[in-house]
């Protein structure tokens, strides 16, 4: 039977039966897996390269089993790969699919540790990358393809810029000239279905809003044909991927309360945005859900919400101090890297990120702003005095 969103994240690989009646699947930590001889280990290990069977830790054990099994379903793929990180589960895809001599395209807007590896590792193993404007159409796409293009890049929207990207006009193109498409869809879990839209590997960093509580660092790359479930899944056992099952186990329990946190987090995201929008210190908002965010047209088309990480460009008299100086001010916003979590979190973004197709440039200095669980009064009280030390500045 067909499940529904919010069904599938409460019943998703649990199955209290075989878990000696308990609600949730147990914590298995573990290396070795005892057989009970020798053929009978061999006939495991032939079965455990594809198969959710337990073999050794290192190929995954009931408790990754069952995260991929609800990551895939929430997903609409059939097969999921949990990582250690989201970054690696960025970099094991491009590992798994990419031979030297080939050439990829990769948004101007892409998360930087991304960018970082096409232009390390990748370039030292003789892959070559090309950064294109996010917000390019099928035509702009179409002249950027050389005949050993073997991956499209996207994500969207756009790490701190939040170009929301026409994928399947992009998709359609990368698919005509052979080429796979990947999507870094961390933004957009729950809302955005990669596999209707023309995406092949879609990549998550749970270590956000699946993990939820700013406690775990974990990613999951998911697929919908065998095909790729091979490239990736013989990519994750000859590279040693591996995550931490207390991880896993963390994230699981994270999916139960995805559906109700995120819609309180798009709620409240979007009465702040809006609220920034009205203020006179404030140029533009870069919220998906909002038309003054390049690539609007696509979020109403494509998506069914949004989560509750947006960015706010300044007005150009402010200079990036005075943005610096308003942030400190922040009694109830944390500083720091990450998002997806129950707390309020701000960045300034202006002079951090890393362009080289000559995208990404505002009117003024931009924060990016990731909103909790907090009461939203409270928040937008703490802003409203954070704008005043930006008035002063
Ligand atoms: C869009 C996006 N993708 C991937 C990642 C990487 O996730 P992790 O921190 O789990 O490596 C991040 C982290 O900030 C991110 O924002």
């Amino acid at each position: 039977m067909v499940r529904k969103v919010e069904t599938a994240l409460v019943q998703a690989g649990r199955a209290p039966v075989k878990q000696y009646g308990f609600v949730n699947p147990p914590l298995k930590r573990g290396s070795t897996v005892l057989h009970a001889s020798v053929a009978a280990k061999k006939a495991v290990g032939q079965r455990a390269a594809f198969e959710p069977v337990e073999n050794y830790g290192l190929m995954g054990s009931e408790t990754h089993f069952a995260l991929e099994a609800a990551i895939a379903e929430i997903e609409g793929g059939t097969h999921a790969q949990v990582t250690g990180s989201g970054l690696s589960a960025i970099t094991l895809p491009l590992l798994a699919y990419l031979n030297t001599g080939e050439h990829l395209l990769v948004p101007d807007s892409v998360y930087g540790p991304t960018r970082s590896f096409c232009d390390s590792v990748l370039k030292r193993f003789g892959v070559e990358t090309t950064y294109y404007d996010p917000m390019i159409n099928a035509e702009g796409l179409e002249a950027l393809f050389r005949p050993n293009t073997k991956v499209l890049f996207t994500e969207s929207p756009g790490s701190h810029t939040f170009e929301v990207q026409d994928i399947p006009a992009l998709a359609e193109v990368a698919h005509r000239h052979g080429a796979k498409v990947f999507l870094d869809n961390t933004w957009g879990i729950l809302h955005f279905a990669p596999f209707e839209k023309g995406v092949d590997v879609s990549i998550h960093a749970l270590t956000k809003y699946p993990g939820g509580h700013s406690d775990i660092i974990l990613g999951a790359v998911v697929v919908n044909s065998e095909e790729d479930w091979r490239w990736l899944r013989l990519g994750s056992l000859e590279t040693g991927n591996y995550a931490s099952p207390d991880d896993c186990w963390l994230a699981l329990r994270g999916l139960r309360t995805l559906h109700v946190r995120l819609k309180a987090a798009e709620a409240a995201g979007l009465k702040i945005a809006q609220w920034f929008a009205a203020r006179p210190e404030v140029a533009r908002v870069l919220h998906p859900a909002m038309p003054s965010c390049p690539g609007h047209e696509f979020f109403k088309r494509d998506f069914t919400g949004a989560c509750g990480l947006f960015g706010v460009v300044f007005k150009p008299e402010y200079n990036a101090e005075d943005v610096v100086r308003m942030i400190d001010a922040l009694a109830m916003f944390g500083i720091g890297a990450s998002w997806g979590g129950f707390e309020s979190l701000v960045l300034p973004t202006t002079g951090t990120i890393r362009r080289s197709a000559g995208t990404g440039r505002f009117e003024g200095e931009a924060a990016r702003f990731q909103i909790g669980l907090e009461n939203v009064d409270d928040l937008i009280a703490d802003l409203e005095q954070g704008l005043a030390v930006l008035r002063r500045s």
